[in-house]
């Protein structure tokens, strides 16, 4: 039996974290903010934490399903890239930037790459939907090779002619000869909350706002 004055899962925030260090960084904004949970982070294979004082449960995800639990209503709140959130547009609220994970997307080809503005470009890239719309507001013929990851080589060895990708320290392009030679979008990590979630537990969606420094709480 619950104590009284704690509350049922239905009744807590429902927050979906992102696997991996990220994670682990907003679950402190929102432990700093007021919904603390602290066996979290202990170092165990469970996936499902919660604190019934606090009104909070928690659970580790895959970073790009993410989107999915929340606009699903699996979980009420979560984070999520803007890659994603542009790549897959999820049907969530995005409520706030939380100015961590910063990086940005951009074009980026083999070091002295020279373009033939006459062929078909042929890109490379996990994000088909952002490198689609980047290209087709510049009227420009691309085909899509759609890769799930080291997107890197594929320059490299003749599968495509640039990439499309997340450039966070250019480490990665450095140590493959790449460059980058446009930017498409900066990239940041976004609360975002299910759209019912959030018009039921909007008070405590507040406060945690509010905690985090938003302008809504
Ligand atoms: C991402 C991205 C780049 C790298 C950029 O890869 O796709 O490969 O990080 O970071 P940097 O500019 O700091 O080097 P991720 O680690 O997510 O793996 P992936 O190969 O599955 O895309």
């Amino acid at each position: 039996m619950r104590r009284e004055g704690t509350e049922s899962p239905e009744s807590m925030l429902n927050v979906a974290l992102p696997k991996g260090r990220l994670g682990e960084k907003v679950y402190q904004l929102f432990a700093e903010a007021g919904f603390e949970c602290p066996a979290v982070l202990e170092n165990s294979r469970k996936l499902i934490f919660e604190n019934p004082e606090a009104g909070v449960r928690y659970f580790w995800v895959k970073p790009s399903d993410v989107a999915i639990y929340v606009a699903r209503g699996a979980a009420d709140i979560g984070v999520a890239g803007k890659d994603i959130l542009l790549e897959y547009r999820p049907d969530v609220y995005e409520l706030m930037d939380l100015g961590i994970g910063k990086c940005r997307m951009a074009v980026a080809a083999p070091v002295g790459f020279e373009e033939d503005g006459a062929r078909t470009l042929r890109v490379a890239t996990k994000f088909s939907r952002i490198a689609r719309d980047y290209y087709a507001g510049m009227g420009r013929d691309i085909d899509i090779i759609h890769l799930n990851g080291s997107i890197e080589i594929a320059p490299i060895l003749g599968l495509s002619d640039v990439i499309v990708d997340i450039v966070e320290t250019g480490t990665t392009l450095r140590e493959n000869h790449l460059e980058v030679r446009e930017t498409i979008v900066p990239i940041s990590t976004r609360l975002i909350a299910n759209k019912s979630g959030f018009k039921f537990k909007r008070a405590a969606v507040e406060r945690l706002m509010k905690g985090l420094g938003g302008q809504n709480g």
